[in-house]
């Protein structure tokens, strides 16, 4: 499929005009209000855009969420046939509490591309461009993926620096890295931004690891690929009713190790937009009450696209 301008700019405008719908609610203490914008916001968008499109991430299940539903068919009908990943707004929290770096976030790929993830948590490493296939293994333990980091870039562990998510659950993980003297990046939500710390040299983050939500996971690893880094996971399936869901997307084996082009095969375009100010993109600004500013960070893997755009859309 071919991923052109017009193509690009469709895309980019609707994660704009999902970013500024939930923009006015930041600050409020909703953050269900504020989801509900935007993804009311982005499926009205995607929906104008020539194309068969099908929801393979999304809000959830159809008897859990009404719109963006996985399998939910958006577009005119006409064009290529396309498997589409959004995050409306991922940090629901951060923009409930306007605190930086929420985001929405979509991803687009040719049909069967982007792994049909449940909506469950998810086991996550992830590493930039330049650090060769087993270097880290989401098989090793904290140690061993620290110290191979290390040797690879002819560093000590405590020069590197690991992101995660500020969570109990990763407690374990934080007292390996303090015994290793590794610096540590938390982050409070918003493992997406995490993910991309670590494709993008500016962040000084070595690796990010640890556990999400699984959506989260494959739009992450769609911008990794496109940043040419690496991203392993696996899915975390904690109960019954959740091998039921993996099971119904088609997820014979529940144990599996996905590599980024497991969770990504082939050619993929990704793109976030601000609602809050982010160490990503800025986050929307209101000018003169006449029109809003957005800015995007654009990825396309075929291309190598890796861009920064500001777009300016009339209220
Ligand atoms: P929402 O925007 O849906 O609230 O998700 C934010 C987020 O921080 C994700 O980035 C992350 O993958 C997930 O929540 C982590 O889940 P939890 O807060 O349960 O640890």
């Amino acid at each position: 499929m071919i991923f052109d301008e017009k193509f690009i700019d469709l895309f980019v405008n609707t994660t704009s005009e999902a970013a500024y719908a939930s923009s006015l609610l930041k600050g409020k203490g909703n953050k269900i209000a504020a989801d509900q914008a935007a993804v009311d916001k982005m499926r009205f968008h995607l929906n104008k855009i020539p194309m068969k499109g099908r929801i393979v991430i999304g809000e959830g299940e159809m008897d859990e969420a009404p719109m963006l539903y996985i399998g939910e068919i958006l577009g005119t009908g006409g064009g290529d046939e396309v498997d589409i990943a959004v995050d409306p707004l991922e940090g629901t929290n951060l923009t409930a509490k306007n605190l930086p770096n929420a985001l929405s976030v979509l991803a687009v790929s040719k049909k069967d591309n982007l792994l049909n993830a449940p909506d469950t948590y998810m086991d996550k490493i992830a590493v930039g461009k330049n650090v060769p296939k087993g270097v880290i293994d989401l098989d090793n333990s904290v140690k061993k993926n620290i110290l191979n980091l290390a040797d690879h870039k002819k560093t000590s562990p405590t020069k590197l620096t690991a992101c995660l998510l500020e969570r109990e659950r990763h407690n374990n993980i934080i007292a390996d890295l303090k015994a290793l003297g590794v610096k540590i990046k938390f982050i409070s939500d918003g493992d997406v931004t995490g993910a991309i710390y670590a494709g993008l040299p500016e962040f000084n983050v070595d690796i990010y690891l640890g556990i999400g939500g699984a959506p989260e996971g494959v739009l992450a690893a769609a911008a990794l690929k496109c940043l040419g880094g690496q991203f392993q996971a696996r899915l975390i399936l904690n109960n019954e009713d959740e091998i039921k869901k993996a099971k119904k997307l088609g997820i014979k084996d529940l144990n599996r190790k996905y590599d980024t082009d497991d969770l990504v095969k082939d050619d993929v375009f990704f793109c976030a937009s601000g609602v809050t100010d982010g160490d990503l993109v800025k986050g929307i600004k209101i000018l003169d009450n006449t029109y809003y500013e957005a800015q995007t960070l654009v990825l396309h893997y075929n291309s190598k696209m890796n861009k920064k755009v500001t777009n300016k859309y009339s209220l």
